[in-house]
């Protein structure tokens, strides 16, 4: 692959189909960083399912984001019990059902070589992220913002070792 073909695929998958903005904000900078990397995860899958092929590039992608929401969902249900948010077990379970979602399309995508399976998932993460932050992530933020309890707790609670990005 020349140079320039490159240049061009990485540019066309840096154009992020999911960006920041600060409507996206739950009050916790250390919680709003994860959110971001959760972001630029599903933006690369996103990059990668435009590519017939790439079964293994979406399939270590998949495998960062499960560590990856793993270590964002402790966290974050760290600071919900820190400011007592009184829907955490709601919470919670809205986060096991992602993680049960990320399992079995980590199975499907190992015995699948169909290249839409890319395309599917990324339009249910894309929808399923940006739904969470929006109306579930967001119901905490009244407990949480300018709570010292709340940035003591993610603070706490450190990123596991992860080798993404
Ligand atoms: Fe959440
Ligand atoms: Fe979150």
């Amino acid at each position: 692959m020349s140079f320039r073909r490159i240049r061009r695929r990485n540019e066309d998958e840096a154009l992020a189909s999911i960006e920041w903005t600060d409507r996206l904000s739950v009050g916790v900078p250390l919680l709003d960083a994860d959110h971001r990397l959760f972001i630029e995860l599903i933006n690369a899958l996103e990059g990668n399912a435009k590519y017939p092929g790439r079964q293994f590039e979406i399939a270590d992608t998949l495998a960062a984001l499960d560590q990856y929401a793993k270590h964002h969902f402790k966290r974050e249900e760290e600071v919900m019990r820190a400011c007592e948010y009184p829907h955490i077990e709601r919470h919670i379970e809205k986060h096991k059902q992602f993680i049960d979602y990320l399992n079995t399309i980590r199975s499907n995508v190992n015995k699948n070589k169909d290249d839409k399976i890319g395309k599917d998932i990324t339009e249910f993460m894309k929808e399923w992220l940006v739904h969470h932050i929006l109306v579930e992530d967001m119901e905490y933020r009244p407990y949480v913002e300018n709570n010292a309890r709340a940035s003591a707790a993610a603070q706490a609670c450190r990123p596991l070792f992860f080798d993404v990005l």
